[in-house]
């Protein structure tokens, strides 16, 4: 069994929705995969896999609510892949699941504000852990090249890995989103494109682990 856990500084980062497009590659490769929900104030993915079930989205992904590991550790026996998001806010809880996991993702935008205390998370987890583990993904990105380009160099000088494709922020995915799907089930052929290719890059640094 692996884990791939979604951890972040902030809320509204895309943890959540990358989360799900991952779940999702899982669940279509018919693996037996588990979102485990640690956000018990928004429970994104729970309402998410509700949603999905309630519309018919195919294939089903199951997600369950959680406040401790402990409890997780006894129910995921017989799971392939456990995807664990978790809230907006760096705990005791995010050195535990990042010990537990075999890669640790987390999402970050460009823009200084979001790069400064992820890249202290990282750091800290990166000392907790094995360093490999650590993934960054540069996510709800704008328009602008340099912007991405300029986060890039300064995650790879700061030594972290970065998820070679980034998550744009568009409004095309809201919608779709509400309707249970993930960014890869997106009708919008670009959009599903660069959803894919995140999927891909995330499956790649998971199996690499
Ligand atoms: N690529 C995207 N484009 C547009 N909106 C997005 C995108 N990714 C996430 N969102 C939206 O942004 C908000 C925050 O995303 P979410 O995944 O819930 O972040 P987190 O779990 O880090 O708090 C949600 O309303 C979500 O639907
Ligand atoms: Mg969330």
């Amino acid at each position: 069994m692996l884990v791939a856990s979604f951890v972040g500084q902030k809320g509204g980062v895309g943890k959540s929705a990358l989360a799900r497009v991952l779940a999702v590659a899982a669940a279509r490769r018919s693996k037996n995969v588990l979102i485990a929900d640690f956000d018990l104030e928004q429970l994104s993915c729970v309402e998410w896999s509700a949603a999905r079930l309630r519309l018919g989205q195919f294939p089903e992904v199951e997600s369950r609510a959680f406040k401790s590991l402990k409890k997780l550790r006894k129910t995921v026996e017989g799971f392939d892949l456990v995807v664990v998001d978790t809230r907006g806010l760096a705990d005791d809880l995010t050195d535990d699941v990042s010990k537990e996991s075999d890669i640790v993702f987390l999402p970050t935008g460009t823009s200084m504000d979001d790069l400064r205390p992820t890249l202290a998370l990282a750091r800290k987890i990166a000392r907790n852990t094995n360093p490999d583990k650590v993934v960054l993904i540069l996510s709800k990105t704008g328009r602008s090249e340099r912007q991405i380009e300029e986060a890039r160099t300064l995650i790879e000088n700061a030594g972290f890995a970065l998820l070679e494709a980034v998550w744009p922020q568009r409004d095309g995915f809201q919608a779709e989103f509400d309707s249970g799907r993930a960014g890869s089930e997106v009708s919008n052929p670009y959009l599903r494109q660069s959803a894919e290719a995140v999927e891909k890059a995330m499956l790649n640094h998971l199996f690499r682990s």
